[in-house]
């Protein structure tokens, strides 16, 4: 797979699968735009990439809760590069370890609704605002994949992170399926990637899988990776459920 002077936008790319698939899009012959939140992480990760090939990467701090923030990652992406080829929605994660300074191990009713709000512009708001600024250029372009980020919560549900499990479940699978209706007329691909556990961390080794262990982060860029290719072409509108069987299992304690 090539990706010859294409150009992927990332939201979350300063660390864990966003910035591993930025190193491999570059390595691929690609450019980078880095968006994230963590200003500090996110130029040291920007300068790592560039070192692969000088001027391949840009960052550009955002945080995806805000639509004007959003656009304007899209924007700097076609002035510095000249287009969008593919947008992959990375920033996320689950309230209750994002936000772990605000919980105090509350019974759910009595978490504060200010934690599921975060989580649920992060997690399914931001997607929204990165599909909608994105589709500007690919409209214009007659062509791009996106790729919108969903979960083994969102199929599982979870009695303490509400906010997450909603986001990542059957929202991320109307949020595709309505992309992909508008997009293909365009040439515009859209589809859905949701991980079981991925080794980004050490603790997702403790979440159990009918395979008997947690993917590693590069299994799920590889099929990103497959998905936004020509070899991919021919999907759009659908959900890649990548959980090692999980969701199978009947006794997963
Ligand atoms: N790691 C897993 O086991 C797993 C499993 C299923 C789904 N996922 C999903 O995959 C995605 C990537 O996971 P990961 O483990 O590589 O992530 P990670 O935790 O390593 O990185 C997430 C990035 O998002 C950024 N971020 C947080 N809030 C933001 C905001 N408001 N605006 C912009 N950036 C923000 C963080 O700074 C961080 O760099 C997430 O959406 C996650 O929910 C991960």
């Amino acid at each position: 797979m090539s990706f010859e002077n294409k150009t992927v936008v990332l939201s979350g790319a300063a660390s864990g699968m966003g910035l591993l698939l930025s190193r491999c899009f570059v390595e691929q012959g690609g450019n980078a735009v880095m968006a994230d939140i963590d200003e500090k992480t996110l130029s040291e990760k920007v300068a790592e990439i560039n070192a692969i090939r000088p001027g391949s990467a840009i960052g550009v701090v955002c945080d995806v809760r805000d639509y004007e923030q959003v656009c304007h990652v899209c924007a700097e992406a076609v002035r510095v590069f000249g287009s969008i080829d593919l947008v992959v929605n990375f920033a996320g994660g689950a309230e209750l370890r994002m936000l772990k300074e605000q919980y105090h191990g509350e019974d759910l009713p009595d978490i504060p609704i200010s934690i599921f709000d975060w989580s649920l512009d992060v997690n399914l708001r931001g997607q929204v605002y990165f599909d909608h600024a994105a589709l500007k250029y690919m409209r214009d372009q007659k062509s791009g994949v996106i790729v919108n980020i969903g979960s083994v919560t969102g199929e599982e549900g979870s009695a303490s992170n509400i906010g997450y499990a909603t986001a990542k479940s059957g929202a991320m699978n109307g949020l595709t399926k309505s992309i992909a209706q508008y997009g293909a007329p365009h040439g515009i691909r859209c589809v859905c990637v949701s991980p079981g556990p991925v080794l980004t961390r050490a603790a997702m080794a403790n979440m159990k899988t009918m395979l008997g262990r947690a993917a590693e982060p590069q299994e799920v860029v590889d099929l990103i990776l497959y998905l936004a290719s020509e070899k991919g072409a021919f999907f759009t509108g659908v959900n890649f459920l990548m959980d090692g069987g999980r969701t199978l299992m009947t006794n997963k304690v």
